[in-house]
């Protein structure tokens, strides 16, 4: 059995008084049977770790360097995050994708460290509204999987996150048929590429415009194992409903 998992991306969001909400986030979820994974801004890690010392909340960052160490200014490694607190890393987000110019080869190659480092690594993927449009998202998604996953996977260092690009703070959200053909085509080809015991085992999440009041239909989708969520991860209001949705589904 896979356990769920409800994943909060704060992105650039959030200085030192936000920390409020982790502890918030502690005391109301103290014995989830469901995984948190909260990822603020790097500046904010170690204070999280911190605050959610012993409690049921792990800390994750948003990006990790290919590189162990070196000449990269403004860059964090994978062994930074660990030191920090850090028991995660998001990384081929399609922000850093399109921001900072990130190919899947270059995803596969952080995460192969990130892995190696200790890290669990939450991947993801999606397909621009064009690309749904004028192609077949199956073979975009299939692309971008095969591509950004390193051999090294499991099912404990690998999480996959399927976040359409044009559902991201759009308010917008696919159809409950739309996330199955994709969360399903994912769990295929990963059974098929690390064998069944892996690939059945690696957590899916959908991550776009997940809220309160959309949670529990995601939550019933065949293959979702929870959510990476943005907006709605940043306040203890928003993110504890999406949470008990998670462990009611
Ligand atoms: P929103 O939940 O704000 O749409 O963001 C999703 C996301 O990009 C999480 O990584």
């Amino acid at each position: 059995m896979r356990r769920k998992l409800a994943a909060g991306n704060w992105k650039m969001n959030g200085t030192t008084e936000a920390l409020q909400e982790l502890s918030a986030l502690q005391a109301t979820h103290s014995d989830p049977n469901v995984d948190i994974l909260i990822c603020p801004p790097a500046t904010l890690i170690a204070a999280a770790a911190q605050t959610c010392q012993g409690g049921p909340v792990m800390i994750g960052g948003q990006d990790s360097h290919e590189k162990s160490d070196g000449a990269h200014t403004g860059d964090i490694s994978a062994a930074m995050l660990r030191d920090a607190g850090a028991k995660a890393v998001i990384l081929g987000h399609s922000e850093r994708r399109a921001g900072h110019h990130e190919t899947s080869e270059d995803v596969r190659a952080k995460a192969r460290t990130a892995q190696a480092a200790g890290l669990m690594t939450v991947i993801c993927l999606g397909e621009s509204l064009g690309q749904r449009e004028a192609t077949n998202t199956l073979d975009i998604i299939g692309a971008q999987l095969s591509l950004s996953v390193p051999d090294s996977s499991t099912g404990e260092n690998l999480v996959v996150a399927y976040e359409p690009i044009w559902a991201i703070g759009s308010g917008m959200t696919p159809t409950a048929d739309q996330i199955g053909e994709v969360h399903d085509f994912i769990r295929t080809r990963l059974e098929s590429r690390f064998g069944p015991g892996v690939g059945r085992s690696v957590r899916l999440l959908y991550g776009g415009s997940v809220k309160p009041d959309n949670a529990a239909e995601i939550f019933s989708i065949s293959n979702v194992d929870g959510a990476l969520v943005g907006g709605a991860s940043l306040t203890n209001a928003d993110f504890s409903p999406i949470i008990e949705a998670l462990e009611k589904a």
